[in-house]
């Protein structure tokens, strides 16, 4: 059973200096609250470590109208329009680390790079319980960050040393009841290493997972006018021990031909 921790609402109440409702930008300009926010986000998240060991959790991603985030067949599917992937880059770079599951680095074989905004890359950080990770992939290429692969202590130690010859560092962390990195554990360990927050990007069962864990602070939506029909975001119920997660205070941008919505997850009683 994941673990069901809450996160601390005075600090949540603290950093949230997004305005529910007040979005009234024309959809030619930035999102500014948003923007905002991402400004803040060192010190913001600075401070929550410091409370909560733990790094601040942003999860960010597209989905088509009808909750779709790929295809059935888990084909990628380039939903945001150029404005979106800017917002996208953005908060790639407001953030410390940014989170993969191996699903999503088999499909896609992201850079996870900042290419479209000013500012660092962010420390890519791949969910890999039994070091799947092909040695070929483009992230383990990379020459300005070492990817960070989490798995767990029942890896096979021949592989760790396969990924580890490629360049990348070995998180060890307990599994959970599916056999996966457990997400508290591997949280504290990223705390110790000094992050302060996280994007996690995708995909749909890794997205589930820390919201399995209420293990989410602030959620980016980015919504395409499109229908597909496709992999939905939540792979299993996002209810937890009866709760039902709500978003609120929730805004809303228009940003090109899409609509980012922003929110903190609460869990509320069913
Ligand atoms: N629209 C978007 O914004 C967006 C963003 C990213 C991805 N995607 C799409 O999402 C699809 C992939 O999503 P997906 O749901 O199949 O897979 P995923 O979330 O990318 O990866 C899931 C895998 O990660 C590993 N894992 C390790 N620890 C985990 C944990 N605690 N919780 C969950 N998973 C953990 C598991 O594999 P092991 O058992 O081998 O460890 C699990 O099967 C692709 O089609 C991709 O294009 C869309």
């Amino acid at each position: 059973m994941p673990q069901c921790s809450q996160p601390r609402r005075d600090i949540l109440d603290n950093m949230v200096c997004l305005k529910p409702g007040s979005s009234t930008h024309s959809s030619s300009e930035w999102c500014g609250d948003l923007e905002q926010w991402l400004d803040q986000l060192p010190i913001i998240s600075e401070k929550f470590l410091a409370e909560n060991r733990r790094p601040l959790v942003t999860v960010a991603y597209a989905q088509s109208v009808d909750g779709s985030i790929a295809t059935r067949n888990r084909e990628q599917l380039r939903l945001s329009g150029p404005q979106s992937m800017i917002v996208t880059h953005r908060i790639r770079a407001a953030c410390d680390a940014i989170v993969i599951g191996i699903n999503t680095l088999l499909i896609d074989n992201p850079l996870l790079t900042v290419r479209l905004a000013e500012g660092q890359s962010p420390q890519p950080i791949v969910l890999d319980s039994k070091l799947r990770i092909p040695l070929q992939v483009r992230l383990l290429d990379r020459t300005d960050q070492r990817c960070w692969v989490a798995c767990t202590h029942k890896s096979d130690p021949g592989r760790i040393n396969a990924v580890e010859g490629r360049g990348a560092e070995i998180i060890r962390c307990r599994h959970n009841g599916q056999g996966w990195v457990d997400l508290p554990h591997l949280l504290q360990q990223l705390g110790e290493r000094g992050i302060r927050s996280i994007m996690v990007e995708g995909g749909g069962q890794v997205i589930t997972s820390f919201i399995e864990a209420r293990l989410v602070d602030q959620m980016i939506i980015t919504i395409a006018p499109r229908l597909v029909g496709g992999l939905a975001v939540l792979d299993r119920p996002a209810v937890c021990k009866g709760s039902l997660l709500h978003l609120h205070p929730v805004s809303y941008q228009p940003c090109g031909p899409d609509l980012i919505l922003w929110a903190q997850p609460q869990w509320q009683d069913t």
